[in-house]
């Protein structure tokens, strides 16, 4: 068994950001700028935007972190995104979700320019992915594939079973890695949560992608021996002996599950932090297109 470590390949993306930010910033162009609002105060939410502002800090970029309240309404929303969209410095925009209930979450992700949409949400990103035409990737499914990559794992012809259908993650790698190029090739079933023999479609799976948000929910006995087990899950579970009060579970019951493996990513230190990176890559894509 061999862990897919996110902190080296996500350090191994930033180290190459930030010498082609250096050099990009040296040739006269903008320092790439991201702009991230953030509404209320859901502790994962102010985690993952805190970690987005100190990571473009890191590799050089300008970042602009705007806060709202929780029952900020949608107009002041509508034009918080729209004064963005204009901003000639601004070159991504990202809106962390989950949004309030008065807010309709596909209306903001429709307003969002798309040659902005670093999160690769709105419709046109999506088309685009769908057809294999250049665009902005949404960061998780992105982040999967460059750790794909990284640790040159094979994935032409394999049977790749995503458990879990979100526009964020699960729809989107699915359709990732069936394109004819690497990563990809593969066979790929979708699951959700009323798929009928789960689990001997999973023992089927040469790789496995697990994006539910259930904790511990993939078992030992639902994946094959040297399988490829990557874990999207990222909960917060209430844990007294712990000083923050909770510790981070995957939705893979990692323990049991990673001596059958042949490549398996942690819960933390696996996808979480190449969800960022490859945030980063789309931020700098996008700067740069502007010169195009
Ligand atoms: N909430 C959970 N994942 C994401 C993400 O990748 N981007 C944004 N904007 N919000 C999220």
């Amino acid at each position: 068994m061999q862990l897919l470590d996110g902190k080296i390949v996500s350090q191994a993306v930033k180290n190459d950001i930030k010498e082609m930010t250096s050099l990009f910033i040296n040739s006269g162009k903008k320092t790439p700028h991201l702009a991230a609002i953030l509404i209320g105060s859901n502790g994962a939410s102010e985690t993952y935007v805190a970690s987005k502002v100190k990571n473009c800090e890191e590799v050089g970029f300008k970042s602009s972190l705007i806060r709202y309240e929780e029952n900020i309404s949608e107009a002041t929303l509508i034009a918080a995104i729209n004064k963005l969209n204009c901003d000639e410095d601004v070159d991504g925009i990202l809106v962390q979700l989950p949004l309030p209930k008065q807010i309709n979450e596909e209306k903001i992700i429709n307003l969002i320019n798309p040659d902005k949409d670093v999160d690769g949400f709105h419709p046109m990103s999506i088309g685009k992915m769908v057809q294999g035409l250049p665009t902005f990737i949404p960061a998780t499914p992105y982040g999967i594939l460059l750790m794909l990559e990284y640790y040159r794992i094979e994935t032409s012809g394999k049977h790749a079973v995503v458990i879990g259908r979100s526009n964020i993650v699960g729809r989107p790698i699915s359709i990732l890695l069936s394109r004819n190029t690497y990563p990809g090739n593969c066979t790929v079933t979708v699951c959700n949560s009323r798929t009928n023999s789960l689990k001997e479609i999973c023992l089927q799976a040469d790789i496995i992608i697990v994006a539910l948000g259930i904790p511990e929910f993939l078992k030992s006995d639902m994946v094959k021996e040297n399988a490829v087990v990557i874990d999207v899950g990222i909960t917060r579970v209430v844990d007294a002996s712990k000083k923050s009060g909770f510790v981070i579970k995957g939705d893979v019951d990692f323990t049991n599950v990673a001596p059958k493996c042949r490549y398996i990513t942690p819960v933390p230190g696996g996808v979480g932090l190449m969800t960022i990176a490859a945030l980063l890559k789309n931020t700098f894509a996008a700067c740069k297109n502007k010169y195009s």
